[in-house]
């Protein structure tokens, strides 16, 4: 069969005719524009993000999301108008049966390229921006400034913490489909939650979901690291003396698996090496804590409690991880104290002016109600407050280092407090130590001579357990 033959032709091209005339229907039209316009804006957008050229996240999400999925929509639109023009389309000479389609057909072979090439190029190029917001999403940028209020402590933290390069994805959610499934899940109610305004502020710790140790940190931080003593330092000072610190150096004993004798010691005894501890929370917040069970290699089980019985909970058992005692690797907000005092040891508060720890303290504690006005009263608050205590004339004569004391206060104010979050100095309290033990937190929820076995054993708090005696 040539093409030359008059009925094929005639079919053939009342056929294609047809198909056409089907596109170019309002509805067809608008879809072959809005394919290309996308299509278009999809290559430019993804040039453009790979070459790390889309900084605001937002705008990522427009050429990752908005642009492919714009894309789509338009390509969609095209089966639907000949879908709508099909009774059209066989309203001439073209009949159900003519409508076949003939290999030996040069235009009927032209068609079906240009079909498939359109298609592969699109699913292509829908492919490669799929998977580069794929990735965008497991980024700290999308996690931290998309839901930019919830998430703006965190992200914040973070970005200054020693764990900055470490994606959240890296420790919030496990490995493989089955964590990915879970995260995104609960992504979509969190979405949802941010987008209706409807979630707690501050965002409540600890994290329920938060994927065991072993399949986070233990990724990146062996258990059988050895570390020995480690030394630490705490410089304080008081608000009567602000030149001269008390400084304490305590030798941690941190341990884990010695190398050479092959015994387990020290803190980080806790954290694997065949060692399990489970304990039962008496409270969500785990700042209490009741019965303790620890069973060691050699499958001996040692049982803790509170009182004779022990205290009933109706929460569940969980097991001691690395995050029991760091859960702040990286989200690591100051203690209002130690922050001044850190000031004062760098002299970026400066210590001889007088009165200037409780008067930045005072500033600190100043209930601003935004971020915006802190940034632009902390200054003038601090210098309103130096006059009054030493004299009009005394603060214009230290205007520069009050201004520059001031300018530490405020970077501080804007690295630990968000007001529309709620979250405030010791919000987010650290697990590590003791000194947040009155307020239920760290070492001594469990080292309290108080839980104790049936024979009387207790977890000890003894100081040298943990650390020499404080120099
Ligand atoms: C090094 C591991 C790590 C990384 C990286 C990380 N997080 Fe976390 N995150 C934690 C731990 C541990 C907690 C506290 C868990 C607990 O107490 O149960 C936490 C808690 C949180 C909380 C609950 C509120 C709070 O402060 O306790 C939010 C929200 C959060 N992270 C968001 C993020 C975001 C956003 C990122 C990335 C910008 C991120 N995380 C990166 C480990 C990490
Ligand atoms: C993707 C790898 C990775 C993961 C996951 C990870 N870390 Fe780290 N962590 C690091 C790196 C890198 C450092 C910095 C090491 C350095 O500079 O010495 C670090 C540092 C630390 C430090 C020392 C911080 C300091 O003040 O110097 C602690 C403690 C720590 N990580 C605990 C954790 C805990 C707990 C988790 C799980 C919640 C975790 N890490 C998850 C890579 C990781
Ligand atoms: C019983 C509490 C506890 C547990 C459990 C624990 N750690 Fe630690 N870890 C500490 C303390 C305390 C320090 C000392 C640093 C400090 O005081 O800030 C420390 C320090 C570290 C450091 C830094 C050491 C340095 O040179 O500064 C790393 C890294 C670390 N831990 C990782 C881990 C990992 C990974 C796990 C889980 C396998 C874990 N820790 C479990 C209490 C603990
Ligand atoms: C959930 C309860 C719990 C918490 C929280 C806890 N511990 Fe322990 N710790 C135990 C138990 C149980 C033992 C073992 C007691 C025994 O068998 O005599 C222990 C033993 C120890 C030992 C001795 C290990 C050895 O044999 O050399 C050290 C050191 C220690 N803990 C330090 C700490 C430090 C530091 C913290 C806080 C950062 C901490 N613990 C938090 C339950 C806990
Ligand atoms: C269960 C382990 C443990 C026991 C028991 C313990 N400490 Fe500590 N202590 C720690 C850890 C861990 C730190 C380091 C905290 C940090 O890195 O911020 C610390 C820090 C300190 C500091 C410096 C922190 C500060 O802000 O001053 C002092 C002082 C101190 N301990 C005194 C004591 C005394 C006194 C005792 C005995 C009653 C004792 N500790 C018992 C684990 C323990």
């Amino acid at each position: 069969m040539s093409e030359k033959d008059p009925v094929v032709s005639a079919e053939t091209h009342s056929w294609w005719e047809q198909v056409k005339a089907s596109f170019k229907t309002p509805l067809g039209m608008i879809g072959v524009g809005i394919t290309t316009v996308f299509f278009v804006l999809s290559v430019l957008g993804l040039i453009a993000h790979t070459a790390g050229m889309v900084k605001n996240p937002y705008a990522a999400i427009i050429t990752v999301f908005l642009f492919p999925v714009g894309m789509l929509f338009g390509l969609l639109l095209i089966p639907v108008a000949v879908f709508m023009g099909r009774r059209k389309m066989f309203a001439g000479s073209l009949t159900k049966e003519g409508f076949t389609i003939n290999l030996g057909n040069a235009l009927h072979r032209k068609v079906i390229l240009l079909f498939l090439v359109l298609t592969v190029v699109n699913i292509s190029l829908f492919a490669t921006v799929t998977s580069e917001g794929y990735r965008f999403m497991d980024t700290p940028a999308f996690c931290g400034l998309v839901c930019h209020t919830a998430m703006a402590p965190e992200y914040t933290a973070h970005e200054r913490s020693p764990h900055a390069n470490v994606a959240c994805v890296e420790c919030h959610i496990g490995p493989g489909i089955g964590g990915f499934l879970k995260a995104k899940f609960s992504g979509l109610r969190q979405l949802k939650g941010v987008l209706t305004g409807d979630y707690n502020r501050p965002v409540p710790t600890p994290v329920a979901e938060l994927p065991p140790a072993a399949l986070t940190c233990e990724k990146c931080h062996s258990q059988e690291k050895y570390f020995g003593d480690i030394k630490k330092t705490f410089v304080k000072f008081s608000n009567e003396n602000q030149e001269k610190p008390e400084i304490q150096n305590i030798m941690l004993h941190l341990g884990g698996r010695d190398p050479v004798t092959d015994s387990i010691k020290g803190i980080h005894w806790h954290a694997g090496h065949g060692i399990r501890i489970d304990y039962q929370p008496l409270n969500d917040k785990r700042t209490k804590i009741g019965t303790v069970k620890v069973t060691r290699a050699d499958g001996t089980l040692k049982v803790f409690m509170t009182g004779a019985k022990g205290q009933d909970s109706t929460l569940p058992w969980r097991r001691m991880d690395c995050t029991d005692c760091h859960n702040r690797p990286t989200h690591i907000f100051d203690d209002l104290a130690a922050k001044v005092d850190a000031g004062l040891a760098s002299k970026k508060i400066h210590p001889e002016i007088p009165g200037i720890r409780q008067d930045s303290l005072t500033v600190l504690q100043k209930r601003y109600g935004s971020r915006e006005k802190a940034a632009s009263e902390i200054v003038r608050d601090l210098k309103t407050l130096q006059e009054k205590r030493n004299g009009a004339d005394f603060a214009a004569k230290n205007d520069k280092a009050i201004a520059d004391s001031g300018a530490f206060l405020q970077q501080a104010y804007l690295e630990n407090i968000w007001p529309a979050m709620k979250v405030t100095w010791g919000t987010y309290k650290s697990q590590i130590g003791h000194q947040q033990a009155e307020a239920g937190y760290g070492c001594f929820r469990c080292h309290d001579e108080e839980h104790a076995t049936k024979s009387g054993e207790t977890i000890t708090q003894d100081c040298g357990l943990c650390h020499k005696e404080p120099e």
